[in-house]
């Protein structure tokens, strides 16, 4: 089986790590490898004492899409989440990408005062009170995909309602086999 990267991208607090988290076991369980660089974890490794500048996320998300490619080409399921808010640098990891594998953008379209309501890190609160500059969709764009491979809408779905979303679409696109329960 080849590789391929999943990329989900969307606001803070969207949803993004936790439907990946779901999704990443049932790819184990159907024979891929998979690693998942997720943006907080990225940030403290590869990318640690980047901030959160236009410039800052073009470079986080350059190396992201960097490795990513890497580890396609040699067969991985590689699944990022990161805000990745602007296009240009989404577009450019996917032609990285696509040289030798598939790139499959999932945008987790969970409106902002829904993240903000969720708030799961209190950051949206620190954000409205002024307290942290550039905040993705407060104080700094978020570009919405235009065509992404998949559309997730999160309000009143679970993580693992959207998880099986993302599979689906997946074998739409002929990325993973069915499950043998689909059969
Ligand atoms: S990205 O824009 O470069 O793709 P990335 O996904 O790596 O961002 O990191 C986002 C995470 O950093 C958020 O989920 C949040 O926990 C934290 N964070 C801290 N400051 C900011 C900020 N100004 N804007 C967005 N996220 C921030």
């Amino acid at each position: 089986m080849s590789g391929f990267v999943l990329w989900f991208t969307g606001l803070s607090g969207a949803g993004k790590t936790t439907i990946a988290n779901n999704v990443e076991p049932e790819l184990e369980r159907r024979g891929f490898v998979v690693d998942h660089l997720d943006g907080d974890i990225v940030r403290t490794h590869l990318s640690k004492g980047l901030g959160f500048s236009k410039e800052d996320r073009d470079t986080n998300i350059a190396r992201i899409g960097w490795v990513a490619s890497r580890l396609a080409r040699a067969g991985a399921v590689v699944i990022v989440s990161a805000i990745s808010p602007y296009e240009e640098l989404r577009r450019h990891a996917r032609s990285l990408v696509e040289q030798h594998s598939p790139f499959v953008e999932i945008f987790v379209a969970t409106p902002l005062e829904e993240c903000a309501r969720r708030d799961p890190k209190g950051l949206y609160a620190a954000a409205f009170a002024g307290e942290i500059e550039e905040f993705t969709g407060v104080s700094a764009p978020y570009e919405e995909p235009l065509e992404p491979e998949l559309r997730l809408e999160t309000t009143g779905r679970t993580p693992s309602e959207s998880a099986v979303t993302v599979l689906d679409r997946l074998e739409e696109l002929n990325l993973v086999p069915r499950a043998e329960f689909d059969a």
